[in-house]
């Protein structure tokens, strides 16, 4: 989507950090947002910054609830006709260990962060295609879903699921004209990361905190602001781009990692049978990405798996 002017969004988490980051990043593109998200403290300090612009819209809905997703669809709708460009972007903290016992916080931050993306792009996106004006979706998924956060599995394994999920919506969705871009921020300055300043209410004392500790406040302070967090999703939609980096410091661990994944593959070449498969599989997943691309079932295929393409064939 090169011309956003007029087009509709749905952020969710949009009232506060990253996701009021883009909505104030798709309101200089002469965008109509709709922030829906469940915190009523966040949504009331949105509606006090965005005061007047009535190219906004407020929904306070939660994510990871189904029935109440559907009417908050409904409401964003009518009040703004259409959506373009959803916003997968809501997202929670914690999730406890690997070994933590217990499945109460793992299942909160799996059915947020991953249930979440799921709900809206199983609600949204069909939408999106009746309207047959294009479109674009984008999931917030994390450096965490690159590389992991030692002591954090839920959290990582949700953002690697999104990162999975999106990169999969992204080849079902090219041949009809939607866009899937992924965000994977790092230290982001927003209400998940903030320095001890920001958070006068808490006691934080500095003199005892540890290295690593002070090291991560260090961080907060020099975090990317989340309005240009925002811009860059602007470019990426605009340049039908899939991978948003916005920390350029992780750069080297990333490389690190695709070059021990190099490493650990077997010597011997694959047998004539795998290796033709897993080429035409390739080809099939590049083919899709072409603009202009459409596929068609497979005979004797499944409609998922086995698509078979018609390259650059019109509608
Ligand atoms: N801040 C960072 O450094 C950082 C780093 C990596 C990834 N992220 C990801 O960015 C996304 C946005 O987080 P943020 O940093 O802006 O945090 P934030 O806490 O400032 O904003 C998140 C917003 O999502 C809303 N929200 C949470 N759960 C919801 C639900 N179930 N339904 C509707 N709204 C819900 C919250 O009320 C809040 O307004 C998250 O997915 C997060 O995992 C953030």
């Amino acid at each position: 989507m090169e011309d956003l002017t007029g087009k509709v969004a749905f952020i969710t988490g949009g009232a506060n950090g990253i996701g009021f980051g883009m909505a104030r990043a798709f309101l200089a593109e002469g965008m109509k947002v709709v922030i829906a998200d469940w915190s009523e403290h966040n949504l009331g300090k949105a509606k006090d910054t965005l005061r007047g612009n009535n190219a906004v819209y407020f929904l306070k809905t939660d994510v990871a609830d189904r029935e109440a997703l559907r009417p908050s669809i409904d409401e964003a709708l009518e009040a703004f006709g259409k959506i373009h460009v959803l916003c997968n972007n809501a997202g929670v903290n914690g999730g406890g260990t690997a070994d933590d016992p217990t499945f109460e916080d793992w299942d909160k931050v799996m059915s947020v962060n991953l249930g979440g993306v799921i709900n809206c792009t199983k609600m949204i996106v069909p939408i999106i295609k009746q309207q047959q004006e294009g479109g674009h979706v984008v999931c917030t998924s994390s450096m965490a879903g690159v590389v992991p956060l030692p002591g954090r599995a839920a959290y990582s394994a949700s953002k690697y699921a999104v990162r999975g999920y999106a990169e999969s919506l992204r080849m079902q969705l090219a041949p009809l004209g939607i866009g899937v871009s992924c965000l994977f921020p790092g230290a982001t300055r927003t209400g998940m990361l903030r320095p001890p300043e920001d958070e006068p209410e808490t006691d934080f004392r500095e003199k005892e905190a540890n290295e690593f500790q002070k090291a991560l406040w260090d961080a907060a302070r020099d975090a990317i602001d989340p309005l240009d967090s925002g811009r860059a999703v602007v470019d990426a939609i605009k340049e039908n781009r899939f991978y948003i980096f916005t920390n350029r410091e992780f750069l080297e661990e990333v490389k690190e990692r695709d070059r021990e994944m190099e490493a650990a593959f077997p010597e011997q070449d694959p047998p004539a049978g795998r290796l033709k498969f897993e080429t035409m599989r390739a080809q099939m997943a590049r083919d899709l990405l072409l603009p202009g691309n459409r596929p068609v079932a497979a005979e004797g295929g499944d409609a998922n798996f086995g698509l078979t393409f018609i390259p650059n064939a019109k509608e």
